[in-house]
């Protein structure tokens, strides 16, 4: 019996619902096989970038992701004593377990440290989401991105327009699959959950009659002027429609040190961060999405969602293209805010291939590459 080993790499917020359908595929086709058949063994790696309750365990318990086999319990720091702790981490765990691969998702330091683990070590990395590009390195998910693209073997892009970025930095053909958008996958796992979790309810909501805000972005939240001006705006905004914004740990550090309001006040709700179901079941039902996160303009599309991102840019391009999102800025946060306020209430089409069906597609290609099928 051959087993082939692979290591899937989670470590923040937005990986979790990123590794939980191919987890899930993989068991399947684990238990699908004959007793001395050739199997696949999956070791899950939480690197630890995330670690507060409402960051990770509340994705693990409502995606059903089993515990990870490891933690390496990395923690915050600067993005190179983060990086570094996971380097180290990592290296250990492959010299140990010695994988045939290593699956990363996503753009976090986690996604670029273990690859250049793997690839130092000889180990074939598998990336999930590759391709995308902002062509705006001053954000660090950027870095993330063209490090790992440029050191992984597979490179399973989520739309066509990853695929043509990565042909034009010369990746080698073969190594492009384009198996669609598996956030999408374990978004319609969790929906029926989501809309029974009664999340409206219990923030006196009603469907297409408020703003959901999420805003963590270093460009948004680090300088002082920045966020003072955003909160300003939505402060207005609140007048004239209810604003939910549950707040991330970087923006509540920076709202504290910076002495602006943390607290919620009349129809501005700020709240701890919430779980991914009840997150969906805010992206499906609000009138307007107002965002940084590259999740959520994903999952603002699928659900047809208007959303507003406040960035100069997006590596997602298709969903502006074929999707609800417009990209936004400070100064004309107000108008463009009002313009989608007077807008159809759903807008835009569900790109190719987020289907449902990636981790499906994923786990095919890393079959075939592994001889295996
Ligand atoms: C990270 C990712 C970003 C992703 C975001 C989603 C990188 C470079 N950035 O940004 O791409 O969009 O996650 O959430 O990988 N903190 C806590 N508890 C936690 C985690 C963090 O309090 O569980 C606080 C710490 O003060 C930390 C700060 O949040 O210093 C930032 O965390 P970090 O992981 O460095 O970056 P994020 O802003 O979360």
């Amino acid at each position: 019996m051959k087993a082939v080993k692979i290591i899937v790499v989670a470590g923040a917020r937005p990986n979790f619902m990123k590794v939980s359908p191919l987890l899930k595929r993989i068991a399947e086709f684990n238990a699908g096989r004959e007793a001395n058949a050739d199997r696949l063994a999956a070791l899950l790696v939480h690197t630890g970038q995330h670690y507060d309750a409402n960051m990770s365990e509340v994705f693990f318990r409502e995606l059903g992701i089993p515990q990870p086999d490891i933690n390496l319990g990395a923690g915050s720091g600067s993005h190179a004593v983060q990086t570094a702790h996971i380097l180290t981490g990592f290296e250990t765990v492959c010299e140990t377990e010695k994988p045939d691969w290593v699956v990363v998702v996503g753009d976090v330091n986690s996604t670029m440290a273990c690859t250049l683990v793997g690839a130092k070590m000889g180990i074939r990395v598998a990336h999930i989401e590759a391709g995308l590009r902002s062509y705006d390195r001053t954000m660090p998910e950027e870095i993330n991105r063209l490090v790992t693209d440029a050191l992984a073997d597979m490179l399973l892009t989520p739309s066509a327009d990853a695929g043509e970025n990565l042909l034009r930095e010369g990746a080698a053909p073969d190594k492009i699959k384009f198996v669609g958008n598996i956030m999408i996958d374990s978004l319609l796992d969790n929906l029926p959950q989501a809309r029974s979790s009664g999340i409206l309810a219990r923030l006196k909501l009603e469907p297409s009659r408020f703003v959901y805000v999420t805003l963590h972005r270093p460009a948004n939240v680090d300088e002082r002027d920045n966020l003072a001006a955003i909160w300003t705006a939505l402060k207005r905004l609140s007048r004239t429609i209810p604003v939910v914004c549950p707040v991330h740990p970087r923006t509540r550090k920076k709202l504290e040190d910076f002495g602006l309001p943390s607290r919620s006040e009349e129809h501005f709700a700020l709240l701890e961060p919430l779980g991914y179901q009840a997150s969906l079941c805010l992206t499906e039902n609000a009138r307007v999405v107002l965002t940084d996160s590259g999740g959520l303009q994903e999952e603002a599309t699928f659900f047809r969602t208007p959303c507003l991102t406040l960035r100069p840019n997006t590596e997602r391009p298709v969903t502006v293209t074929i999707g609800s999102n417009r990209l936004t800025q400070i100064e004309r946060l107000p108008a463009d805010v009002d313009e989608a306020l007077q807008g159809p209430e759903r807008r835009g089409q569900i790109p190719p291939l987020w289907d449902g069906r990636t981790a499906e597609r994923t786990l095919r290609h890393l079959l075939e590459a592994s001889s295996l099928c």
